[in-house]
């Protein structure tokens, strides 16, 4: 009588394609997740494929950055290389889609560019966004997720995917995004070279749903198609008022740190792994996310299919 349900369609597994990956690199702060080689990618896309997912949300590690991120618009940058791939590998079976957002590519490790005084740029990004934009609907991207919380982000980047001709291409929009600790891990997953913060840019955990449901509204005015909260677990509240409010799609992302937790609590015996990840997806289920980006994505499917 589970009021509840998860099921593979709603999962979307995250993955990190890294450039000079010669075999898969593990990630130390998230056991069993790892940098993938394009080729151990292309099986996890096919395998996921096989599970039923819903999808994957790529992100590309390169080997060189720059100050202003370029490897995110060239076309044989890792990212695109890898939607290219993910594409190839997963047909129409499966929605690629992949990360809108400079960190990986700068060297500062920001998620925009830097202005003289070395602030993040707001409105010099929109204009890379909106390019990089079009890079990965070129790639195939069916889904594009800008993460980056630049001011317009969304409005851009739909005006210049319907410019050239990508007009059925999808915003996930990362509408609502905290300021959250809880990104650590993710920050080795990228082999992010950030120092600092990015507060000025991402929102206050301590804000109420007022922040969140205006983050929300100026996503959607500006054409997002779906939108999402992050992280998940510390925002569950959130989830539920924005589910409320809108008539779009929600996602949630269950974050790196929250992965973390649970692994390193059931490695010390502390917890049930298989129900603490079943519980957590579960839980963000509940609280309104029609799917959920998690690294467990493809276990959970296979744990589901086995009860
Ligand atoms: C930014 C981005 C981040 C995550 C996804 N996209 C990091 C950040 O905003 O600092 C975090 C995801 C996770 O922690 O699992 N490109």
């Amino acid at each position: 009588m589970s009021d509840t349900t998860i099921e593979p369609r709603q999962l979307i597994l995250p993955m990190f394609v890294r450039e000079d990956a010669r075999e898969p690199i593990a990630i130390s702060s998230m056991p069993g997740v790892y940098q993938h080689t394009r080729d151990t990618a292309r099986k996890a896309v096919a395998e996921a494929v096989q599970l039923g997912l819903g999808g994957v949300m790529l992100y590309g590690v390169p080997s060189s950055k720059d100050e202003v991120g370029s490897g995110s618009l060239d076309p044989n940058g890792i990212l695109n290389v890898a939607i290219r791939d993910a594409v190839s590998e997963a047909g129409d079976d499966l929605l690629v889609m992949s990360d809108l957002c400079l960190d990986e590519f700068t060297t500062h490790g920001h998620c925009g560019v830097l202005d003289s005084a070395g602030r993040v740029d707001n409105d010099a990004t929109l204009a890379i966004y909106a390019e990089m934009g079009v890079a990965q609907a070129a790639a195939g991207a069916h889904v594009v997720g800008p993460s980056g919380m630049m001011d317009g982000q969304v409005g851009v980047v739909r005006s210049a995917l319907d410019a050239a001709g990508y007009v059925d291409t999808v915003i996930l929009a990362y509408a609502v995004k905290y300021a959250s600790a809880f990104y650590g891990p993710f920050r080795e997953a990228v082999g992010s070279s950030l120092q600092g913060d990015r507060k000025t840019y991402q929102q206050d955990p301590g804000n109420d749903a007022r922040d969140a449901l205006r983050e929300v509204d100026l996503d959607i005015a500006e054409g997002a198609d779906i939108v999402m909260v992050k992280p998940a677990l510390a925002y569950l509240d959130i989830i539920r008022q924005v589910r409320d409010h809108v008539k779009v799609p929600v996602a949630a992302y269950n974050i790196s740190g929250e992965y973390a937790m649970v692994e390193a609590a059931a490695a010390n015996g502390w917890i049930d792994r298989e129900r603490s990840i079943l519980e957590t997806l579960n839980s963000i289920r509940r609280a309104g996310a029609d799917t959920i980006l998690t690294y467990w994505a493809s276990e959970a499917a296979e744990l589901l299919s086995r009860r």
